[in-house]
């Protein structure tokens, strides 16, 4: 079995960070958030990956590489615009050829992973298997009606949803799936959907089956939900503190990075700082993870994402609730008491008390 990660797409709701990165490698604990999936799918067995790419083709292959880091193999694949899932499916055809395959969203997180899933689907005859969810807000997903196991009807994102099963962003397909896409005209917002490629196969009879997914599941795609599939990742995994902690207080599940250090400091878990950190005079965490080469100094940093080599010094108020791209400089200002000086890229966004 193949498994096609989709790593292309606009990222506009996660703009600006998005202008400069791929959305699938912002990190989630320090790590790109497209290497939980490749992890998932590798204990499943799986070793050859194809990876659909568009505009941030190169940054996704310099991230990840040629597989050998995970011992597979990947392919990268190219998009030629970001036209729909099904559109994605379709450019990958022949790379796919007549095998059975996951298709996995590169910016989705599922807790329990997918090895279940995959057996599931190895020793079934049915034509795919979808996977979802229950949630509160139907309308912003794929949506399912179900029979016992059997998928009956989909609808991509209706204004009026029949149940409460979002269709999560991990599928199971047969070559089945390529004449389905075939029927396809694009959907409301544009795009040829994979939702509308799963209908079709009902409509001509096909057996699509589903799979309840119990544990929790994050599409990252926002910037709230990245700064939550941060915290819940931060709970799961297991720490270490490997760095220099001098003069300084480490309460609850932290890491701290070799050739980090920590000086007279607060760090409460769930928390990871990243080698070559410096954090100084500062208080840190919970829920949060700074990258490698970032330094921060009499600040206070609470529920955040920090990337790498960023400098933050001097603030009186916490930063909260943030995410923060590479390089950014975070201090007070020499200004006035009423000034506030600020470099910010097109789509940012600043709160200030
Ligand atoms: O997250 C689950 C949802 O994912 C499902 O419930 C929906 O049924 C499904 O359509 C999809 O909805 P989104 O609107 O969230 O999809 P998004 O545009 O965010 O794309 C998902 C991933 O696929 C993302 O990593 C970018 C990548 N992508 C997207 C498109 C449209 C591509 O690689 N190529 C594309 O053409």
């Amino acid at each position: 079995m193949k498994a096609l990660i989709l790593a292309g797409g606009k990222g506009s709701r996660l703009r600006p960070i998005t202008y400069s990165i791929a959305k699938q490698l912002v990190p989630v604990a320090n790590k790109p958030v497209i290497e939980f999936g490749i992890e998932a799918i590798r204990e499943a067995g799986i070793q050859d990956f194809g990876f659909i790419v568009g505009d941030t083709a190169q940054d996704v292959m310099n991230a990840l590489g040629d597989g050998s880091r995970w011992d597979a193999k990947f392919t990268y694949i190219e998009q030629e615009a970001p036209l729909g899932l099904a559109h994605a499916v379709k450019t990958a055809k022949a790379y796919l050829g007549n095998d059975r395959f996951i298709m996995y969203l590169g910016d989705n997180l599922i807790k329990t992973g997918v090895k279940e899933l995959v057996e599931e689907f190895r020793a079934s005859t049915s034509d795919a298997l979808i996977l979802l969810t229950e949630v509160p807000n139907p309308s912003e997903f794929g949506v399912a009606e179900l029979d016992g196991d059997r998928v009956v009807r989909l609808e991509e994102k209706p204004q009026n949803p029949n149940s409460n099963y979002a269709l999560v962003g991990v599928y199971m397909f047969t070559p089945a799936i390529f004449d389905a896409i075939d029927t396809l005209q694009p959907s409301f917002r544009g795009e040829y959907e994979i939702t509308d490629a799963i209908q079709a196969l009902l409509d001509s009879k096909k057996d699509v089956r589903s799979h309840i997914v119990t544990g929790w599941w994050k599409d990252t795609g926002t910037v709230e939900a990245m700064l939550d599939a941060n915290r819940l990742i931060l709970e799961s995994m297991k720490h270490r503190v490997e760095g220099d902690v001098i003069e300084s207080r480490i309460a609850g599940d932290v890491t701290i990075e070799p050739g980090a250090k920590v000086v007279n400091s607060l760090i409460t878990g769930p928390a990871i700082i990243g080698t070559n950190c410096l954090i100084e005079d500062s208080t840190i965490g919970p829920y949060t993870s700074i990258a490698e080469g970032t330094r921060i100094s009499n600040a206070s940093v609470e529920f955040s994402i920090i990337m790498n080599e960023c400098t933050i010094e001097n603030l009186e108020a916490t930063l909260f609730r943030s995410l923060i791209g590479r390089g950014v400089v975070v201090k007070r200002a020499r200004s006035t008491p009423t000034s506030i000086c600020v470099v910010l890229g097109d789509n940012s966004t600043v709160e200030i008390p």
